[in-house]
């Protein structure tokens, strides 16, 4: 059962898709924030089983969305969850119903008992292949008293409100207890059992359906998990690192959501102190070193991304904030739909590291930098430029970067600080951070960065590693 779930709110997608992962045995669920981001994930992919979506929402209502299912005529069943009573939806979006029995209404509120016996009611009739659904109208036996709640979830998280078990085997039906009730974890604690767990298949964990029940009916305020920024020990990037590996996990299963958008905004205020802090420019090669222990490429990577930036800018004498603040939001979402370290340290196309992935991968790879520039401007709440950095990150100063061979005396000027920022990061990553390689970089890097915007930025860059 392949599902995409459409709501622009946060806590409604949780609700109803923990939910729908305890209503069929194997499901795969896209999330998405708004129409638009659905009609992108259509474009993909139309094979869904099933599509429920909201109404109104910002990007792409519920009725932009339905419109293109028409036009394209894709014959997947479409709820449409939404508050709007079925007078006001026959007179605002008069079309729907178009599709002879395919679609349906459901009002939408927090009762997750009527949702649940809606769509299986619905998918038994609709989805062909799913009539048994009816009658087992029940949760598998094995499941009675324990409720799925899907790895990544907690990936958010860091402290468990309940007890959280793993199952021993894919039908068995022995589980075992891996957290108590308030331990904290970490992500490392979630991937290693998703290292067992893939062996098996399975992407779940699990909690005693008791707390599901007692969570999922005051979800909205009570979730089971939470993430206490307290309890993470350790230094001030730990806490960044982790946010942006939260980041990363809700980005790509639902898009630039509120909640990524506010722990972005949390993250940006952190680094603008970090970086305004007098000994800041000392202090960078430490930063570099602590943050490059954690060994995650994809989080570490944006972080000191945001750190190198800001240095360059300081040494250009450019110490607006804004500027500071445009960098680091970009350095924390330039790379977010990906999730191979391997492949976000390619930064060139043609490379022979890329021939290992499969096409689709490459193509989503290629994508990126205009994909995310896309969903970081329809956000609409980053300040002006952000999207052009994510949608330039790939250019280079030879002018044959991707997607748009954009040549260097035509880049944004902001984006150039970026550039090189980055790469100077993944050579710091070749060379395993060693200082003693970092003058035979910058030798290199004077001769490719040589012309147009890359000129100052490089200038600066050279001053930063002569002076520490
Ligand atoms: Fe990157
Ligand atoms: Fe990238």
């Amino acid at each position: 059962m392949k599902i995409l779930f459409v709501d622009d709110d946060d806590s409604i997608r949780d609700l109803f898709v923990l939910v729908l992962d305890n209503i069929f045995d194997q499901v795969q669920i896209v999330e998405c924030t708004s129409g638009n981001n659905a009609i992108r994930r259509l474009q993909e992919s139309s094979e869904y089983d099933l599509i429920i979506s909201d109404f109104n929402m910002p990007n792409g209502t519920g009725s932009d969305l339905y419109d293109f299912i028409l036009t394209e005529k894709i014959k997947t069943p479409f709820v449409l969850f939404t508050t709007e009573s079925h007078q006001s939806i026959s007179s605002i979006f008069p079309k729907f119903h178009s599709r002879e029995n395919l679609d349906a209404q459901l009002a939408k509120n927090f009762d997750r008992k009527l949702f649940r016996s809606f769509v299986i009611e619905f998918v038994s009739k609709m989805v062909p292949g799913w009539g048994h659904l009816a009658s087992q109208d029940q949760v598998p036996a094995t499941e009675i008293n324990y409720s799925k709640v899907r790895l990544p979830y907690f990936w958010r998280f860091n402290t468990t409100l309940c007890d959280v078990y793993l199952r021993l085997s894919d039908s068995g039906s022995k589980y075992i207890k891996i957290f108590n009730q308030g331990d904290n974890y970490s992500r490392s604690d979630i991937d290693r059992f998703a290292t067992k767990l893939n062996v098996s298949n399975q992407k779940f964990l699990y909690i005693n359906s008791k707390d599901y029940d007692r969570f999922s009916t005051s979800f909205y305020q009570t979730p089971f998990l939470i993430f206490d920024k307290e309890k993470i020990l350790g230094q001030q990037e730990d806490v960044i690192v982790t946010t942006q590996a939260i980041i990363q996990e809700i980005a790509q299963s639902a898009g630039i959501s509120s909640t990524a958008i506010k722990l972005s905004d949390e993250s940006v205020n952190e680094i603008v102190k970090i970086v305004e802090n007098d000994d800041f420019k000392l202090k960078l090669s430490s930063i570099l070193k602590r943050v490059r222990e954690q060994k995650d490429y994809l989080y570490d990577h944006s972080y000191l991304l945001s750190c190198v930036a800001a240095a360059i800018c300081l040494h250009m004498d450019w110490t607006y904030k804004e500027t500071i603040r445009k960098l680091s939001y970009a350095a924390i979402f330039h790379d977010i739909t990906l999730d191979d370290p391997i492949l976000a340290k390619v930064d060139n196309l043609d490379l022979e590291v890329l021939r290992k992935f499969p096409k689709e991968k490459i193509r989503k790879y290629q994508k990126h930098p205009q994909e995310i520039a896309d969903m970081v401007r329809e956000a609409r709440v980053f300040p002006p430029g952000v999207d052009t950095i994510i949608l330039q990150h790939h250019e280079n100063a030879e002018g044959n970067g991707f997607p748009h061979q954009i040549s260097p005396l035509k880049l944004y000027p902001l984006v150039a600080v970026f550039i090189i920022a980055h790469d100077f990061i993944n050579r710091l990553y070749e060379v395993d951070f060693d200082n003693g390689k970092y003058e035979s970089i910058i030798a290199a890097f004077q001769k490719r960065y040589n012309t147009g915007h890359f000129k100052k930025p490089m200038e600066a860059l050279k001053k930063m590693y002569s002076s520490s």
